[in-house]
């Protein structure tokens, strides 16, 4: 496995490559929800095929007053990590190459942005997508592999993709969870063991509302309510969603998705699962 920092030395391994080239970005930190997604890439992009794992710690989709500092960076591991899961290369940019100081252009999704994780993170998917939309152009992956577990971000990139013309294609990986339910992430690592023992309520309080249920709106206020009784937590919000618009979901003849965020001592907690059409 290679581990490539600069931009050139990615484009000379690129150039030499003929068939899939399959992309996995990521922010490092990497656990088994990550590993999951590498190893699918390994699997799309075949024996003949490539597989090349992003490893960026990206300034400009943490705002203000999130601390990209306290960010878990355990280097060693997340290389260890992308060899078990069959990477071929890493690519490590650094700051200083993927952001000039007199940068001024940047990508801005103007729709899917504003709803959920976009109206409490200001800026956020304008980082995510400059950034993704960068390194597509940096990788120019064939495909390249998003987790469900993030379901605003793909279905962000998607619609990047599309009205960008992208020359790729977008895969989703389903959320990796721990054997408690709780949705694997790099930002449980900021959890108090107390915390931690609480935290996988969030998402049995979700598939209970979502079983016992039909209506999304009773849904999210069965939701709201068992969020709120659980110690510590505090909810950001929660909402049923269209699955690719993210409009608020009315009904349940199309596909949807209930959507959470959770503070959680100095977590803030996402989730989502899919509310499927009833006949
Ligand atoms: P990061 O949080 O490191 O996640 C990288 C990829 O792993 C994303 O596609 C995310 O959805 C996926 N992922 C994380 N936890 C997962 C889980 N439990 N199950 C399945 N997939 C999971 O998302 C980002 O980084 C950044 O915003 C990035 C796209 C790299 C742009 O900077």
């Amino acid at each position: 496995m290679k581990s490539l920092i600069t931009m050139e030395s990615l484009r000379a391994w690129r150039k030499k490559l003929t068939g899939k080239v399959v992309f996995v970005p990521t922010m490092g930190a990497l656990h088994h929800g990550h590993e999951a997604l590498i190893a699918r890439a390994r699997r799309l992009a075949g024996p003949k095929g490539s597989v090349v794992v992003s490893i960026f710690l990206n300034p400009i989709q943490f705002g203000p007053r999130e601390d990209i500092a306290a960010y878990p960076k355990p280097l060693k591991n997340d290389l260890l990590v992308c060899r078990r899961a069959g990477a071929d290369a890493v690519f490590l940019p650094t700051v200083a190459d993927m952001y000039g100081p007199d940068r001024s252009v940047f990508v801005d999704e103007e729709s899917l942005s504003s709803v959920l994780c976009g109206r409490s993170r200001p800026g956020h998917f304008r980082g995510v997508c400059t950034v993704v939309a960068k390194l597509f152009n940096i990788v120019q992956p064939t495909h390249a592999i998003f987790g469900e577990k993030d379901w605003q971000q793909l279905a962000i990139i998607r619609r990047m993709v599309r009205d960008l013309n992208f020359p790729l294609e977008i895969v989703a990986s389903p959320t990796v969870r721990e054997s408690d339910g709780l949705a694997a992430s790099s930002r449980n690592a900021y959890l108090t063991p107390e915390e931690r023992a609480l935290a996988p309520q969030i998402h049995a309080a979700m598939q209970a509302a979502a079983t016992k249920l039909k209506d999304p709106v009773a849904i999210v206020k069965a939701l709201v309510r068992a969020v709120e009784k659980i110690p510590k937590a505090r909810l950001d919000y929660a909402e049923a969603v269209e699955a690719v618009t993210l409009d608020s979901l009315k009904n349940r003849k199309s596909e949807g998705r209930l959507a959470v965020a959770v503070f959680l001592g100095k977590a803030r907690l996402i989730d989502n699962i899919p509310l499927p059409p009833l006949k």
